[in-house]
């Protein structure tokens, strides 16, 4: 589906459907070039979760932060990982496995092999100065019904 967020109230808006719509262990693969706005989402996400959004910042250095909550939100950045090891060396598979949580990955598309088969794929691309455009893609029986509860959820009527 397609989600055209008008400003970054509309993209805290797909953030909280997404905390309702996620299955746990959820992981999000996102994509997007510098600015498009993935921590921004990880921000959106976070708040819809009961996580401080201040807490969450470009994982700039740290290539992993973890938010504990009830939905435990551990979020990666894989822009400075040298490759799929360091990553599997943070202890992803652990985070991955997490029943409770999930997990979200900025630049997943560096670590292809990585991801788990079963996942949200969500690209983002600037489509003007607070304008948005969300492409999200559901792989997986799993994610299914986050894409229906999106497609629902992008259909109601607007206020
Ligand atoms: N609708 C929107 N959704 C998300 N970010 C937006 C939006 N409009 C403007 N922005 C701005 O775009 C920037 C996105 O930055 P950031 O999320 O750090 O990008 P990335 O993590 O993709 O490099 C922020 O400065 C944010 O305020
Ligand atoms: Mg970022």
């Amino acid at each position: 589906m397609v989600y055209d967020a008008a400003d970054e109230a509309a993209t805290d808006a797909l953030g909280a459907a997404l905390a309702t719509l996620l299955p746990r262990p959820a992981c999000v693969a996102l994509r997007g070039t510098l600015g498009s706005g993935k921590t921004r989402l990880v921000q959106a996400l976070a708040a819809a979760l009961g996580i401080d959004r201040a807490l969450v910042s470009s994982p700039t250095f740290v290539l992993l932060h973890e938010y504990p909550g009830h939905t435990p939100l551990y979020h990666f950045d894989a822009y400075r990982l040298r490759d799929s090891e360091e990553f599997w060396n943070l202890g992803a598979e652990d985070y991955l496995a997490d029943r409770h949580a999930v997990t979200i990955i900025e630049w997943a598309e560096r670590i292809p092999r990585c991801l788990p088969a079963q996942r949200l794929e969500i690209d983002i691309e600037v489509t003007g100065p607070t304008q948005r455009q969300f492409r999200i893609s559901a792989l997986g029986p799993d994610y299914r019904s986050v894409a229906e509860g999106l497609r629902a959820w992008s259909d109601r009527p607007q206020r």
